[in-house]
């Protein structure tokens, strides 16, 4: 069998959906129900979240600062033209959709007719309003920094529970040298050459390390583990697409140092809860250019390690920050591009669950193109699969397990060990993709549970 093609998988166009709303809007208050138009817009409405709802239960649009996100990751395409319908919602006190799946039509027909009859930039009736017309399926309403609607969890900084030792070692040495940096003091290039070493012969062997990287992250990490884990990521994508052994010590390198940037950034900016406003924006996107100022004042360091810093947050197309007009990035860059919005969306966010492997694939997937280079998104969905060494998975025969090898033909079936749904020990040893004798598979996997702190991954995988 071969490998799913994630680059046909459906795309919602955001953009579309909110000028749906809104027209549907406009037509509830001008005709009456049941008119062919409001119908027709109606199902043009479900139609497309149909298709997304193919991929995932729930469709998060949400508009911060006049940029529209579609589940949390931004879509930058079709700007032009937007901002009216943009902003005759949010003037309206909406700036955050949600749909789950199972969405009725009468249900977006009452959102619509609320948001009609809502006049004032006040969204905080929205919510009781669609309650009470019964509507279960469609929340509207205002996103900002800190709203109480949002669980407000506090992750922790770092990964927490038992950690490989490997692991555990290069995020202590990560977290010294950044810290050394934030405190004024010059890099070290033998420093990071021996983290470097590390991460490539003990972090890299170690399917433990690999585990508790590629499966989703229940904390909120702060720059050097977030390296840290990029580094390890971009190493992995570098190993499939066939790079030779020099190469691969200095995209470690350079993954490693790519937001060194950010210890010239105040915490607080960095660690903000929720969106940021523009001035904020501006010092975090500076983050760049101040990595590839240190890195450039550094002797000894390979010599495109500024370069990654610099572009990391550039499109293949030439979009992003810092404005280089459409100079392309380089291919290092443009790797690292592809491991850092891995690594920060199967992490946690302070307004934001971790997105499951299974769901990040998708989202590189869709920025395949004009944002990220396809064939290494390919190369990297195919490496890292949707259920990733590690992952803890439920299946559909209510069976629990760890992921801990996958099967290149076959991604979607990869090898588990069976354990309790306490995750305490493994059981038996199971090939997902074994069929009966009419040739169907007996088990699938259905989704990817949390780890709880206690999960000790090392009793499933052999560590360093
Ligand atoms: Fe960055």
């Amino acid at each position: 069998m071969k490998s799913p093609d994630t680059s046909a998988a459906p795309t919602l166009d955001p953009v579309a959906v909110l000028k749906g709303l809104a027209s549907l809007r406009r037509l509830t208050g001008t005709y009456p129900a049941g008119h062919p138009s409001i119908v027709q817009k109606t199902a043009e409405i479900l139609d497309a979240l149909a298709r997304q709802f193919r991929v995932s239960r729930e469709v998060r649009i949400d508009i911060i600062h006049g940029q529209v996100y579609l589940d949390g990751v931004s879509f930058d395409r079709d700007v032009q033209g937007q901002a009216p319908i943009i902003n005759e919602l949010v003037a309206l006190g909406v700036d955050s959709v949600h749909f789950r799946d199972g969405v009725q039509a009468e249900e977006l027909l009452a959102a619509a007719e609320c948001l009609w009859q809502q006049e004032r930039s006040d969204a905080s009736s929205l919510d009781a309003q669609l309650a009470a017309r019964g509507v279960r399926s469609i929340s509207l309403g205002r996103l900002v920094p800190l709203d109480t609607r949002w669980r407000a969890q506090q992750w922790p900084d770092a990964p927490t529970g038992p950690l490989d030792p490997a692991y555990a070692e290069s995020l202590v040495r990560a977290q010294e040298t950044f810290e050394q940096v934030s405190n004024g003091k010059r890099l070290d290039p033998l420093t990071i050459g021996d983290l470097v070493q590390l991460l490539l012969t003990r972090v890299a062997r170690s399917n433990a390390a690999l585990g508790q990287i590629l499966a989703v992250k229940q904390y909120e990490n702060l720059t050097y583990a977030h390296s840290v884990n990029v580094s390890l990521l971009s190493l992995i994508i570098a190993r499939h697409a066939g790079v030779d052994d020099a190469t691969l010590a200095a995209i470690v390198e350079a993954a490693l140092l790519h937001d060194i940037g950010k210890t010239r950034i105040p915490l607080d900016i960095v660690k903000k809860p929720g969106a940021l406003d523009k001035r904020e924006r501006k010092i975090i996107e500076d983050h760049t250019t101040y990595g590839a100022e240190i890195l450039a004042q550094t002797d000894g360091l390979r010599p495109l390690t500024p370069t990654v810093a610099l572009e990391h947050h550039r499109a293949v197309a030439g979009a992003g920050y810092p404005d280089l007009q459409n100079a392309v990035p380089n291919i290092m860059s443009q790797l690292v591009s592809v491991a850092d919005i891995y690594e920060a969306i199967t992490g946690a966010r302070s307004y934001q669950d971790p997105t499951p492997p299974e769901r990040a694939c998708l989202i590189l997937a869709r920025l395949a193109g004009d944002k990220l280079n396809t064939a290494l998104v390919k190369a990297f969905v195919k490496a890292v699969t949707p259920f990733p060494m590690g992952s803890l998975v439920r299946t559909n025969r209510d069976e629990f397990g760890v992921v801990v090898e996958t099967n290149e033909n076959d991604p979607l079936h990869p090898i588990i060990a069976l354990t309790e749904s306490s995750f305490e020990a493994p059981l038996t040893r199971l090939d997902t993709s074994t069929r009966d004798d009419a040739g169907t598979y007996v088990r699938h996997i259905v989704e990817t549970l949390p780890a709880a702190e206690s999960f000790d991954i090392r009793r499933f995988l052999p560590a360093a």
